[in-house]
């Protein structure tokens, strides 16, 4: 497998490189100096050489075009670990673990606070096929691609609701989820987004309004007193890390589904 890293990463890298190598393959790590994709190369001259020597491909990159660029180009199967868009990877792993948790994802209530970004679209994509409750709590500006949330809401098939109250919306979470409010490429717009986001917190004020039966999850890297506090990530009910180890069983059955194995 080759892995085609241009944003830096430990949970994608490693749950791939060793889940990949329990599963018997190994795995190429292309980090952001090697191939340079679409600027030492094309991506479709990219798709087609790696294609030669591997039978699958993870990407993560910027703009999402891109990927789909390397698919269609590619004679093997790609996998997304991360572009501007989407996470799908990660939510995979997220599904896994409500399962393992609650026991069904279907019926619950899902509520991400913070910055509408490419996990709530995963999180949106998701909700177009299994039936639960999903709620964005993001500030005016921030909301997730209208697009995205108009497609997810046309199919019917889960209660998609995109709100600006924290408050309002983790009443009766079954999970309070939070990522960085500045993601990977937006780092600059850090000490902006800090001011816009206040209110924002998952603290542990926000998670008693959730009530007792509420987990806390987030895909990590975490920025600790920042989007959640310190008490929040380590109190009993934060299934982090679970839901961190859990990237790499998904991956492995996303591997081998696509492999057909
Ligand atoms: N959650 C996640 O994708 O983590 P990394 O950026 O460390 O891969
Ligand atoms: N939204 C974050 C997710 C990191 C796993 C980012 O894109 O940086």
């Amino acid at each position: 497998m080759a892995m085609i890293f241009a944003k830096p990463s430990m949970r994608t890298r490693v749950s791939f490189e060793t889940g990949f190598n329990l599963l018997g393959g190994h795995a190429v790590y292309l980090g952001p100096d090697d191939i340079q994709m679409g600027k030492r190369e094309e991506t479709r001259d990219v798709a087609r050489v790696l294609s030669g020597y591997n039978d699958v491909i993870m990407a993560r990159l910027f703009a999402h075009q891109d990927i789909l660029d390397l698919a269609k180009y590619a004679t093997v199967p790609v996998i997304n670990g991360l572009t501007d868009y989407n996470h799908p990877c990660q939510i995979m792993a997220d599904a896994l673990t409500i399962i393992e948790h609650i026991g069904q994802l279907e019926g619950t209530k899902v509520v991400y606070v913070g910055d509408g970004n490419n996990i709530v679209h995963s999180w949106l994509l998701l909700a177009s096929i299994v039936p639960f409750h999903f709620v964005c709590a993001c500030p005016k500006g921030f909301e997730p691609d209208q697009e995205t949330v108009k497609k997810a809401q046309q199919t019917g098939v889960s209660k998609i609701e995109i709100i600006h109250d924290p408050k309002e919306a983790v009443r009766g979470a079954d999970v309070v989820y939070s990522d960085v409010w500045a993601s990977m490429g937006q780092k600059e717009e850090a000490a902006y987004r800090r001011q816009v986001f206040q209110g924002f917190q998952v603290d542990e004020e926000l998670m008693k309004v959730a009530g007792p039966k509420a987990y806390f999850m987030h895909c990590l890297p975490a920025e600790r007193g920042v989007e959640v506090t310190d008490g929040v990530i380590e109190a009993p009910n934060s299934i982090v890390f679970p839901q961190a180890e859990n990237r790499m069983h998904a991956q492995n059955a996303i591997m081998l589904h696509v492999l057909g194995v």
